[in-house]
């Protein structure tokens, strides 16, 4: 039988501690789910929270992990069967209430989503938040009339999760994109997983008007900061700027030509709390149609509950490539 556990976070005299405890969730109130966890996933949110570098947790202690999926073993919601495969990403988990690092979780039945067909649980989390935020970046990009026809679109930290799967996913839908990586060593991976074109950071040249020659049909960025700046300075009219990210920073300065004269659109990308109906759309699509044909391009490191704060010290150091997946069940 399966030991319970979870790696658990607290606060104590202003340090954070993250360590494996005995752990056994709670049985489920009324339109709550207690599953058994299967597999869980690392994202740049629980680095963060593991190391105590960012302040993701809005009370402690709390498990750890924004992902999780496993099997229904007990429900108090008519809409979910002993039995059923299910995932969580994102809605309060190791924000709000305890994450999705442990061997049984309790959540409400709202925040579950029946595994699609065409994923198995595993595969849900090799997407896990990073392959959802990317799918949700997306259908908003598409929602907003972004077109193959607008131009290349530009993906930036492109070898992390959601660079990777944004990559995979616009390639399958038959956009040109260019990817925009710190690692000099990765053109061979991010041209497998189908960007064209590979744009060292470094070597990016935006001048510093306001607007500047238009380049980008749209953006996913991953990174925040400086280079958000430029990008949106280069994207063509009608184009659309997906944020997600803030690997390199959180400071936007902007004017608002390129909103008022190219009609650009900033989109902001909040998977957390992504409402349920678009939530559902997005897995389906990451089941079918945008299930990237190069998906198994992308490097998934199987780990232990053990490991997982050792590899969120490499995810902080920003050197690896693609995700980890942990292993929470046999
Ligand atoms: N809004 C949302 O709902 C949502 C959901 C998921 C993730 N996120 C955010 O999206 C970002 C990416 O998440 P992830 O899970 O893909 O993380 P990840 O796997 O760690 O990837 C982040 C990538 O960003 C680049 N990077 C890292 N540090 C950087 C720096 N200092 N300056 C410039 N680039 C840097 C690196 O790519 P290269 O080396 O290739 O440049 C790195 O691989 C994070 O900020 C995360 O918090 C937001």
């Amino acid at each position: 039988m399966t030991e319970e556990r979870a790696l658990r976070i607290d606060r104590r005299s202003e340090s954070t501690i993250a360590e494996i405890q005995n752990w056994s969730a709670p049985m489920p109130a009324r339109g709550e789910v207690r599953l058994r966890a299967r597999w869980s996933s690392l994202n740049y949110k629980d680095a963060l929270a593991v190391t105590g570098k960012g302040r993701i947790l809005r009370r402690f202690p709390l498990n750890a992990g924004v992902d999780v999926s496993g099997v229904i073993e007990q429900s108090e919601d008519p809409r979910f069967q002993v039995g059923d495969d299910v995932l969580v990403t994102g809605r309060g988990l190791s924000e709000t209430r305890d994450g999705g690092l442990a061997t049984t979780v309790t959540v409400p039945a709202d925040s579950v989503v029946h595994l699609p067909s065409g994923l198995s649980l595993r595969q849900a989390m090799e997407y896990g938040t990073a392959g959802f935020a990317a799918g949700l970046a997306i259908s908003r990009l598409l929602d907003n009339g972004q077109a193959p026809e607008l131009g290349a679109v530009a993906v930036t930290g492109a070898t992390g999760g959601v660079g990777s799967f944004a990559i995979a996913i616009l390639s399958r839908l038959g956009y040109t994109v260019h990817a925009i990586s710190r690692k000099f060593d990765a053109e061979d991976y991010l041209k497998a997983l189908g960007a064209t074109e590979v744009i060292a950071l470094d070597a990016l040249r935006v001048g510093t008007r306001p607007l500047e020659t238009e380049r980008y049909g749209g953006v996913v960025d991953n990174v925040g900061g400086d280079l958000l700046s430029r990008l949106i300075r280069v994207t063509a009219a009608e184009g659309n700027v997906a944020s997600i990210g803030m690997a390199g920073g959180v400071e936007l300065n902007t004017t608002v030509l390129p909103f008022i004269l190219r009609g650009v659109t900033l989109i902001g990308v909040r998977s957390a709390g992504c409402p349920m109906p678009r939530r559902r759309d997005v897995w389906t699509h990451l089941a079918g149609d945008w299930k990237p044909v190069t998906m198994d391009s992308i490097p998934m490191r199987e780990i232990t509950l053990d490991e997982v704060p050792g590899a969120c010290d490499e995810i902080l150091a920003g050197g690896h490539i693609g995700r980890f997946v942990v292993r929470l069940a046999d």
